[in-house]
């Protein structure tokens, strides 16, 4: 596999190679080399409010496909572990309940809800037996509000990856977003995974892709800022309506802010509007064909219908519209890279810039 490279000077860097979008061999690196080193969201933290709930689920699900339980055990703490049962690999859990411990129904070995083996049938005289390979091995996880993440091999904690996002939007409430599943829906693209997050990581679009949400945002006042693992974008209101009210002082916020939208490496985006959070997952399918689940967190109903996010299904369509030009386009023998604009495509360059550093490594 040839190394990716995208120059750090945005004013001399071209963007990612087309061979990365269109190469099967770079699709499917991407699963280990940046899905599983990265976190996903796995699920709602009030599966797990209670000792002895137990929560599976599948991680980035129809691409990383990792099985993994949330428990919460009779010392209150929250675990997350492997859904694999340890003998001859069986899922141990397949739906959400209440339970004392794990019994694997296959052959009936037990474990305790934190993921110790306590029991197994048949297996008098196995020497080395139990030992440690034997417990449910431990998935590194962590939380925010109602949100639970899991990652198979993370680079560096979440704290590295959304720190900015916990200390800028604590004033939001994040313990009292509630999930509004009718309010959540899935869409299919026909593109590759990377063209839907470097085409919402840039608000150059804005005017000339979104004619309602131009009309929403003052593109000139847009801000972009990078982070490690992240980056949040701005967008200021051509007038008050729709704008957070009471918005605390916080570095670069300037009042009238009609939304934040933060992204985190590679696939996850939060937007936090008046009225709640748009969450959106996107997960990789096949190279030419992306599914993006928008789930929603709303706090304050009565301001569903109220500025940047308001029209959410329009803007997406309009997105999709285009990024499914470009899909073919980059799909062309024709186009190999382009150039950024420094001013406005900022977000997009630092994503390509972690591709290349997680690709690469
Ligand atoms: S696979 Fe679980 S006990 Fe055999
Ligand atoms: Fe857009």
């Amino acid at each position: 596999m040839k190394r990716l490279f995208v120059d750090s000077d945005i004013t001399s860097a071209e963007t990612l190679p087309s061979f990365f979008y269109n190469d099967d061999e770079y699709f499917e690196a991407s699963k280990q080399k940046i899905f599983s080193r990265s976190w996903q969201f796995a699920c709602d933290s009030s599966l797990v409010r209670v000792a002895g709930q137990v929560a599976p689920c599948i991680l980035l699900k129809d691409f990383l496909d990792e099985p993994v339980i949330f428990t919460r055990d009779q010392n209150d703490r929250v675990n997350c572990l492997s859904n694999v049962c340890t003998h001859r690999g069986n899922l141990l859990v397949e739906g959400n309940c209440v339970l004392h411990g794990l019994r694997c129904r296959y052959h009936g070995r037990k474990f305790t809800l934190d993921g110790k083996f306590m029991s197994m049938p048949e297996f008098e005289g196995v020497k080395n037996f139990p030992s440690s390979k034997d417990n449910l091995p431990g998935i590194p996880f962590d939380s925010w509000g109602p949100f639970m993440f899991a990652s198979m091999r993370p680079v560096a904690p979440l704290q590295s990856f959304m720190d900015d996002m916990f200390q800028r939007m604590s004033w939001f409430g994040p313990g009292n977003l509630k999930v509004d599943s009718s309010r959540s829906k899935d869409y299919l693209v026909k593109c590759h995974w990377a063209l839907y997050c470097e085409n919402y990581l840039e608000g150059f679009h804005i005017p000339y892709v979104h004619n309602s949400l131009n009309d929403e945002l003052d593109y000139g006042s847009y801000t972009t800022k990078l982070f490690p693992f992240s980056v949040l974008q701005t967008g200021y209101g051509k007038n008050s309506a729709g704008t957070f009210r009471d918005l605390p002082a916080g570095p670069g916020d300037k009042g009238s802010v009609s939304a934040f939208y933060y992204w985190i490496f590679p696939n996850l985006m939060f937007n936090f509007y008046p009225w709640g959070i748009s969450v959106n997952v996107v997960t990789p399918l096949r190279k030419d064909l992306t599914r993006v689940s928008f789930i929603s967190y709303v706090l304050d109903e009565s301001l569903l219908g109220e500025g940047a996010g308001a029209e959410l299904d329009k803007v997406e369509r309009e997105d999709e519209a285009i990024v499914e030009n470009v899909q073919k386009g980059i799909a062309s023998g024709s186009y190999i890279s382009g150039r950024y604009s420094p001013k406005r495509e900022t977000g997009t360059h630092h994503f390509h810039r972690l591709i290349c550093d997680f690709m690469n490594d």
